[in-house]
C-alpha cells in the first residue's frame, strides 16, 4: 500500500519508511511550472502505478460528482496534501509509487510561492528527474530555470515529459519542435535527457499505457521511464558515510543513531569520526524495536537507519560523519560551491550564514563570489552579490574544520543547504577545485611521544642576540617582489647586527620540499613544513624571513600557530596585472598559454590576508621604500 511520508529535511532518520523500501529505492523529483500540469501528472502516476490507498480514487471521484465538478487528477494530490499538512513545516513531502522491481519515491515540491525553495531541498535528494513542459507553451523561462537547476544539482538522469499533447491535437510536429527546443537548451548546460515523452497526463496517454492517440511515438511510457532510471551509482557501493543523527544513552550503552547515506558497515569495523578524527570499533548494530527477538544484525547498508555501539567510549556528537579509515571524508575550513540562491536578501561577500550538510550545521562566511549566472539567459553577470533565483559559484569559509565530500564523487554527502537566519535560502553542491583536503595536515600519527624542555630560556637567547627571534612571513603573488624584498631586508638586518635568515620558496623546493609540486595538497604541505621550520628558527633566536606565495589562509594560520606570538604576516601586495606585466621568470606567460597548470592568480586561488600585521604595496612604492618600511617594522618589534 502506498504511504505518504512527511519528513523534515534536517532529520532524515526520523522519517518512517515503508518496511519494504530500503532496497534499490529510486528518488525522483518532478519539476516544471505548476501550470504545466505537474499535479495532474503526479496524480495520474499514483493511480497508474496502483499506488493509491484502497478506495481513495473512488471516494474523491464520488466527492467531485456530488459537488458537480468534473474530476481532476490534481484533486488526488490536493487530498493527499491536505492529509499531510498537519501544521508542520514541510520541506519535502514524499509520495511512494509501486514500480516494477523496486520502490520509487516522488519527492514532491508543493506549489505556492515557496515552490522554488522547496524544489531546491527536494531536488537535492533526487536520483533522477522528470521535467514537465507544456506542449502548447513550449520551453519557457521557467523551464530553463528548472532545467538549469537539475544541472546545478548534478541530476544526470532526466526525462522530459511534454504534457498536454491533447491540446495540440497530439501533433507529432509540435512535439518535435518542443523536443528540439528543450534538447538544445539542456545540451547547452550539459544535461542530456535520456527520454523525451509526449503525454497527456489528464487522459493517461503514454503515462501508464501507450497512447492510441500518438501511434507515432514508440518510446517508453512515463512509468516505464521510471523503471528505466537507476538509483544513482548505487550508494551501497560508495565508501561508507554514516552521519550521526543522535547519541542515545540506554542503560550503560551509548547508541549512535543515524542513516547510512552510502556504503555499508559491519560489526568489528574500525570507524573514524570526522572532523574529530576519533576512532573506535563497532561492537553491535542494534535493532530498533525492543521486543524484536531476532539476532542483532551483523551488517547494515546505505539507506538504512541504524543505531550502533562502539567498543570504546569516545566522544561522538550529532553532525559527525563516521566512515572507514581508508576512505574518510575531506576535512577543510574552506570549500567551493555552486549554489542556487532563494533568499529574500541577496547573498553577499562577507555575509554570515549557516550550512547544513547532512546532520551537521556550521556557521560560514562567504569568502568570495566568483561567478554569478543569470538563470534566464545563463549569462555570467558581473555582480558583487547574488540575487534571488540566481546561480553562483562561491567560496565558503567555516570557522572550524568541517567534514565534507565533493559532489562529483559522493552525490549524497556532497550537497548542502544554506540557511539565512531561519529560512532555507539556497542549496548547493560542493567542489574542492583549487583547495586542499586538510585532513593529512592536522593528523598526528606518532604516539608515545613526550616533549623535551630546553634548559635555555628564550629571554637568555634574546639577550645574547640583542633582539627577539620571530618569523617575518611574506605572502603574495608570484612576481610581487617577495624575494627581492626578503634579500634586501636580510642584508640590511645583517649589517645592523641582527641574526637573520631567509627561507625562500624556490630554494626550499630544491631540498626539503623537493618532493612537492603545486597541487593544493602539495602547497599546503609545503607551507606546513616551512611553517614548522620557521618556528624552530624563531625559537633558536633567529629572525627568519619567509618568502612563499602561501596562497591559502588556512595554511598561513597554521604557520602562525606554530610560531605563536612571534609571527608577523606581511602582505607583499601587487595586483595581478602588475605582477603579470613584470613576469620576471616568464611564468605568467606560460600559465596563460596553458603550459603551467594551477598557476596562482591565473588558475589557482590566492587568498589575500585579511588582517596582516603589515602591508607593503610594491605596485605603489619603489622597492627601497618598502624595505625601509620593513626595517622600521623589525626595529619596532624585535628590539629588546
Ligand atoms: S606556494 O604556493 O607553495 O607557497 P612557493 O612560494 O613555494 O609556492 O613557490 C612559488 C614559486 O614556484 C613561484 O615563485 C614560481 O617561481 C614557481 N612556480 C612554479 N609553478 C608554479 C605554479 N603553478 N604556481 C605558482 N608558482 C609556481
Amino acid at each position: 500500500m502506498a504511504e505518504n511520508v512527511v519528513k523534515l529535511q534536517s532529520s532524515p532518520a526520523a522519517s518512517p519508511m515503508p518496511s519494504h523500501a530500503h532496497k534499490d529505492l529510486l528518488r525522483i523529483v518532478i519539476v516544471g511550472h505548476v501550470d504545466h500540469g505537474k499535479s495532474t501528472l503526479v496524480g495520474r502516476l499514483v493511480y497508474d502505478t496502483d499506488s493509491l490507498p484502497e478506495g481513495k480514487f473512488e471516494s474523491i471521484k464520488a466527492m467531485s460528482e456530488r459537488r458537480g465538478m468534473p474530476f481532476e487528477w490534481a484533486f488526488l494530490m490536493d487530498a493527499m496534501q491536505a492529509e499531510r499538512d498537519q501544521g508542520i513545516t514541510i520541506d519535502t513531502a514524499q509520495i511512494w509509487l509501486k514500480t516494477k522491481g523496486r520502490d520509487t519515491v516522488i519527492i514532491d515540491a508543493p506549489g505556492h510561492k515557496e515552490f522554488l525553495k522547496n524544489m531546491v531541498t527536494g531536488a537535492s535528494q533526487a536520483d533522477a528527474a522528470l521535467l514537465v513542459i507544456d506542449a502548447e507553451e513550449g520551453v519557457r523561462e521557467q523551464s530553463r530555470r528548472h532545467g538549469y537547476l537539475l544541472h546545478l544539482l548534478g541530476i544526470r538522469q532526466v526525462a522530459v515529459v511534454v504534457n498536454k499533447m491533447d491540446l495540440v491535437n497530439h501533433s507529432q510536429d509540435r512535439f518535435h519542435t518542443v523536443e528540439q527546443e528543450i534538447r538544445k537548451y539542456l545540451g547547452s548546460i550539459g544535461v542530456t535527457p535520456q527520454l523525451v515523452i509526449p503525454v497527456s497526463a489528464r487522459n493517461g496517454d503514454n503515462m501508464g499505457v501507450r497512447s492510441a492517440n500518438m501511434p507515432w511515438y514508440t518510446g517508453p511510457t512515463v512509468v516505464e521511464a521510471l523503471e528505466h532510471f537507476s538509483p544513482t551509482a548505487s550508494h551501497g557501493d560508495l565508501p561508507l558515510r554514516f552521519p550521526v543523527q543522535d547519541v542515545y544513552k540506554f542503560d550503560e550503552r551509548r547508541i549512535i543513531a543515524g542513516r547510512i547515506e552510502s556504503g555499508r558497515l559491519s560489526v568489528g569495523d574500525t570507524l573514524i569520526f570526522s572532523p574529530s578524527n576519533k576512532s573506535a570499533k563497532i561492537k553491535t548494530i542494534e535493532n530498533w524495536s525492543p521486543d524484536d527477538k531476532k539476532a542483532l544484525p551483523m551488517t547494515a547498508q546505505a539507506g538504512q537507519s541504524v543505531g550502533i555501539t562502539l567498543d570504546e567510549q569516545i566522544f561522538v556528537e550529532r553532525g559527525d560523519i563516521a566512515s572507514h579509515v581508508a576512505h574518510a571524508p575531506i576535512e577543510t575550513e574552506v570549500f567551493r560551491a555552486r549554489v542556487f540562491w532563494l533568499g529574500r536578501e541577496p547573498l553577499k561577500v562577507g555575509g554570515a550564514y549557516k550550512v547544513k550538510l547532512g546532520t551537521m550545521e556550521a556557521p560560514v562566511r562567504v569568502q568570495a563570489i566568483e561567478r554569478v549566472i543569470d538563470t534566464t539567459d545563463l549569462n555570467t553577470v558581473a555582480a558583487p552579490q547574488v540575487e534571488r533565483n540566481q546561480v553562483a559559484e562561491i567560496v565558503l569559509r567555516a570557522r572550524r574544520m568541517i567534514a565534507l565530500d565533493e559532489f562529483q564523487t559522493h552525490p549524497r554527502t556532497g550537497r548542502f543547504v544554506i540557511v539565512d537566519k531561519y529560512d532555507i535560502a539556497g542549496g548547493g553542491i560542493i567542489s574542492m577545485e583549487g583547495y586542499a583536503d586538510q585532513r593529512e595536515l592536522i593528523t598526528q600519527r606518532s604516539t608515545n611521544i613526550t616533549r623535551v624542555e630546553h634548559a635555555i630560556p628564550h629571554a637568555e637567547r634574546w639577550r645574547r642576540n640583542g633582539h627577539k627571534g620571530g618569523v617575518i612571513w611574506m605572502t603574495g603573488l608570484s612576481g610581487a617582489c617577495k624575494s627581492t624584498l626578503a634579500v634586501a631586508l636580510e642584508k640590511r638586518l645583517f649589517e645592523k647586527g641582527y641574526h637573520t635568515y631567509i627561507l625562500d620558496g624556490d630554494n626550499v623546493r630544491h631540498g626539503l620540499n623537493a618532493n612537492l609540486g603545486f597541487s593544493p595538497e602539495d602547497r599546503a604541505e609545503n607551507i606546513r613544513r616551512v611553517g614548522e621550520v620557521a618556528a624552530l628558527f624563531a625559537q633558536a633566536g633567529v629572525i627568519v624571513i619567509t618568502s612563499f606565495i602561501s596562497p591559502y589562509r588556512s595554511d598561513r594560520e597554521r604557520a602562525r600557530s606554530a610560531a605563536g606570538e612571534h609571527f608577523h604576516e606581511i602582505h607583499v601586495k601587487a595586483d595581478l596585472a602588475t605582477c603579470e606585466a613584470r613576469d620576471p621568470k616568464g611564468l605568467y606567460k606560460k600559465a596563460r598559454s596553458g603550459q603551467i597548470l594551477e598557476f596562482t592568480g591565473i588558475s589557482a586561488p590566492y587568498e589575500a590576508p585579511e588582517e596582516p600585521e603589515l602591508t607593503v604595496d610594491t605596485a605603489a612604492q619603489p622597492a627601497d621604500a618598502c624595505v625601509d618600511t620593513l626595517i622600521a617594522y623589525v626595529e619596532r618589534n624585535f628590539r629588546i
